[in-house]
């Protein structure tokens, strides 16, 4: 007997024809990069910023980042400051992402986006990230994408569903047909306010409200002999 579509993804119900993936914490281990880079404008600030206080960006535009930011150590700003803090964290983030390299994709990620493909689901990226275009041809994985919705394109930043709306457009197909893969709270709560299924990167602890979770998305791979298209 073959298999059902959803066999890819480990789901039941209604046939999932698209796959919609945020960037970093699910394809690429980018995190490190961007708290690197938070915890030097902390530190330039006079404060220490933990790891823990970096598990609140996850997921959040570079602008709330900050605001969280400076929430934490206390601190104030006017808008423009903002800006500029803000740039100065970008330009260390970028800085520090000359060092990536494919093997800062996450386990699974190139051949899981190439198994969903033969399987003839469509793919998007659907990221918070102003650097996604960067990120994609540093690792070579553009080529995995039918469509791609980033910061650049976003006016509203995740828990809003606009990122995994307009992803779900630009393959269309409807938003319940779409499956989103998310390592942030604000990430499922975004792709569940917009009607899609969600399959939670990380600990069901830190990610409420995701239809099944899986540690990384090689845990979704099939065996080579087990392909039934
Ligand atoms: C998200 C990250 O993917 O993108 C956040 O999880 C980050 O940590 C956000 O702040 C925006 O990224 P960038 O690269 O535009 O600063
Ligand atoms: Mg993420």
């Amino acid at each position: 007997m073959g298999r059902h579509m959803n066999d890819l993804f480990g789901l039941g119900g209604e046939p999932v024809l698209g796959a919609i993936f945020d960037l970093d914490g699910v394809l690429v281990d980018t995190a490190k990069y961007h708290y690197l880079a938070w915890k030097r404008l902390a530190q330039e600030l006079g404060f220490f910023f933990t790891e823990e206080d970096n598990e609140r960006l996850k997921g959040v535009s570079r602008l709330r980042s900050l605001e969280i930011l400076l929430e934490t150590g206390h601190c104030s700003m006017t808008e423009e400051e903002k800006a500029a803090a803000a740039e100065k964290k970008n330009a260390w983030y970028v800085e520090y992402l000359h060092a990536l390299d494919e093997g800062a994709l996450l386990p699974g990620s190139r051949e899981y986006l190439r198994q969903l493909r033969a399987g003839g689901i469509k793919t998007a990226l659907g990221s918070a990230s102003k650097n996604a275009p960067l990120i994609l041809e540093r690792l070579s994985i553009a080529p995995f994408f039918d469509a791609v919705i980033d910061g650049n394109l976003v006016s509203r930043a995740k828990p809003d569903p606009e990122v995994f709306l307009k992803g779900a457009k630009a393959l269309a197909l409807s938003p319940s047909s779409c499956v989103v893969f998310e390592d942030s709270a604000a990430g499922i709560e975004a792709a569940r306010a917009g009607g899609m299924r969600v399959i939670g990167v990380g600990r069901p602890e830190n990610l409420p409200g995701a239809e099944k979770y899986v540690a990384s998305l090689q845990e979704l791979l099939f065996c080579p002999d087990q392909i039934w298209w």
